[in-house]
């Protein structure tokens, strides 16, 4: 791991920023262009204390998931930040308030993402329906198989009732994908739209073939689904989550696979990243994934210039961001004329 002040020629008037992480390539030229960039050139976590230290009078920050922005990080900044671009759709690390409060603007990284994440809940619904891991594990263990009429029998998607909690872009994607494999889509968001594929959070519950988590992670949605809602599920049923883990409460979700309370999970995102409950590891109607769905080439460095478009725009003054949080600063400050 190795820290490293770069661009010398930029060192002078240019605004300080710091990169968190080892962004992509293209993204950390163009930073390395832009400004007098701070960078920890690494692919782990910048630790806690480092981070304070060296965001210390900086002008911007380019942050990821797992650097917290509170007002722990912001006081150690000081007066001079401007504004704190996360390499995120979800916000969860981030005290918004706090930021707006102090006029630091916020930037993430909605809309690039959308495909990527919803066919990556797709994916893992397929997997988990006809098998795929657990067929993949049979053969590295070297089990001995025939195949024969009954043998590792999964579900075909279509004629399943697809159930999108929360029905932001991504939701509102993976229900189109999962429209496209000839299943039934339903959503229950926070909002009541009276849309004929819109049913009440009990009704998705109680209904669903598979329910697909969509929602940010705030105060209302943590643990949004515990033992007693995973009780109210068809024994059946299966649950993909790619939004946040702790949506779900993991131990009971654990219990609830053990114990055939419902049918199987699909994981992307886990309560304590990137530790996993030890009881999920030993079951077989599990599927689990390193939070990985915006993990393509493209979309991380997509979603990285959309970070460098707010830092720039910002603190340069060039270009013309909209991937500000709405509500994160003072209108007027949101948009450029
Ligand atoms: C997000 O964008 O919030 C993802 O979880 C990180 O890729």
């Amino acid at each position: 791991m190795s820290l490293a002040i770069t661009g010398p020629a930029r060192a002078d008037r240019a605004p300080a920023v710091l990169a968190s992480r080892r962004f992509a390539p293209e993204v950390i030229d163009r930073l390395r262009r832009s400004f007098a960039l701070t960078l920890h050139d690494a692919d782990e976590v910048m630790p806690r204390a480092r981070l304070l230290h060296e965001v210390r009078g900086m002008r911007g920050a380019m942050v990821t998931p797992g650097d917290r922005v509170d007002t722990e990080f912001l006081d150690a900044a000081g007066g001079r930040l401007e504004v704190v671009a996360t390499l995120s759709v979800g916000l969860d690390h981030i005290d918004v308030d706090a930021a707006r409060a102090r006029g630091v603007r916020v930037a993430y990284t909605p809309d690039v993402l959308t495909r990527a994440t919803a066919e990556l809940a797709v994916t893992m619904m397929l997997a988990l329906l006809r098998r795929v891991v657990e067929g993949d594990r049979l053969i590295r263990a070297g089990t001995g198989w025939t195949l024969s009429p009954g043998f590792m029998l999964g579900r075909s998607p279509a004629g399943l009732r697809f159930g999108c909690l929360g029905h932001g872009r991504i939701g509102r994607e993976a229900s189109r994908l999962a429209g496209l494999l000839g299943m039934q889509t339903v959503y229950a968001g926070r909002i009541m739209r009276g849309d004929p594929q819109e049913v009440s959070f009990d009704e998705l519950i109680a209904t669903s073939d598979v329910i697909s988590i969509h929602t940010p992670l705030t105060a209302e949605t943590h643990h949004l689904i515990d033992a007693r809602v995973l009780a109210r599920m068809k024994p059946d049923a299966v649950v993909v989550n790619t939004s946040r883990g702790p949506v779900i409460d993991e131990a009971a979700l654990a219990c609830a696979l053990r114990d055939g309370v419902i049918g199987g999970a699909a994981l992307d995102v886990f309560e304590r990243e990137p530790s996993v409950d030890p009881q999920l590891l030993g079951l077989e109607n599990v599927v689990l994934v390193p939070h990985l769905g915006s993990a393509t080439h493209e979309t991380r460095c997509g979603m990285g210039m959309l970070c460098v478009d707010a830092l720039e725009s910002v603190l340069l003054g060039t270009g013309n961001a909209e991937n500000f949080v709405v509500g994160s600063c003072p209108p007027d400050l949101t948009t450029r004329p």
